[in-house]
């Protein structure tokens, strides 16, 4: 079928989740945080995704804004790094997430064809609204739609029912894009047609579906969405 939608995971797949920790280890004064971000970036990824599964399991929903800070105090414990001042800088930070480099032209492109575009995120809408306000794609996207409407995270199927009930198409005229190995599993398992982005080479997840495709970074995309 020809792909009518072209839907986009948001966190790590349009923003750099790692930039956070980065940009704030680069500023005076973080000498400890320059000595370990990588791991604090990635304790706080897993442990934010850790937590929307688990809340998901245990029925005791809460939106993405706390996960992600309940995450981020795990993670600068864990690394005794626990300081008030850091924990907002980095906050304010992961709400002005910058989007990776191609990501204007790719939506560009998209919308040149006639595509409809979206982000489907767990993040809340507040949330979200910042990353596309600070990233400057707003004007490229047709919606930003938030697990928040039916409160759950993904990869719950209700998730991705929410593009039907927003843009109508069959599963299969949609390209769902993630750099999450599992919430590309979770879009095929539902029956998107999907695009796993393995910016980070891994190896590809033993889920019960598998992605239909796999790119290094989202520039072939909108090739992939050729009719
Ligand atoms: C999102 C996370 C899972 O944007 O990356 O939904």
């Amino acid at each position: 079928m020809t792909i009518s939608t072209c839907i986009f995971d948001a966190y790590g797949t349009l923003f750099d989740v790692t930039a956070a920790a980065r940009t704030a280890a680069a500023e005076p004064g973080r000498e400890a945080l320059a000595a370990l971000w990588p791991r604090l970036a990635e304790d706080w990824r897993r442990k934010q995704l850790e937590y929307s599964w688990l809340r998901t399991v245990m029925g005791r929903h809460a939106d993405f804004r706390t996960v992600t800070a309940d995450a981020l105090d795990w993670a600068l414990e864990a690394a005794g790094l626990a300081d008030a001042g850091l924990r907002d800088r980095l906050l304010a930070l992961y709400r002005d997430l910058a989007a990776y480099p191609e990501v204007p032209a790719v939506l560009a492109a998209l919308k040149r064809r006639g595509l409809a575009t979206a982000i489907l995120s767990n993040g809340s809408p507040d949330m979200l609204a910042a990353a596309v306000h600070s990233a400057g794609i707003g004007g490229l996207l047709d919606d930003v739609l938030s697990v928040e409407s039916v409160g759950v995270f993904k990869p719950d199927p209700r998730v991705y029912g929410l593009v039907a009930e927003r843009f109508g198409p069959a599963r299969d005229a949609v390209l769902f894009v993630s750099a999450n190995g599992w919430d590309a599993a979770g879009a095929a398992a539902y029956g998107f047609r999907t695009a796993w982005v393995n910016r980070a080479h891994l190896p590809v997840d033993r889920l019960p579906a598998r992605p239909h495709h796999v790119v290094a970074d989202l520039t072939p995309i909108p090739d992939l969405a050729r009719p």
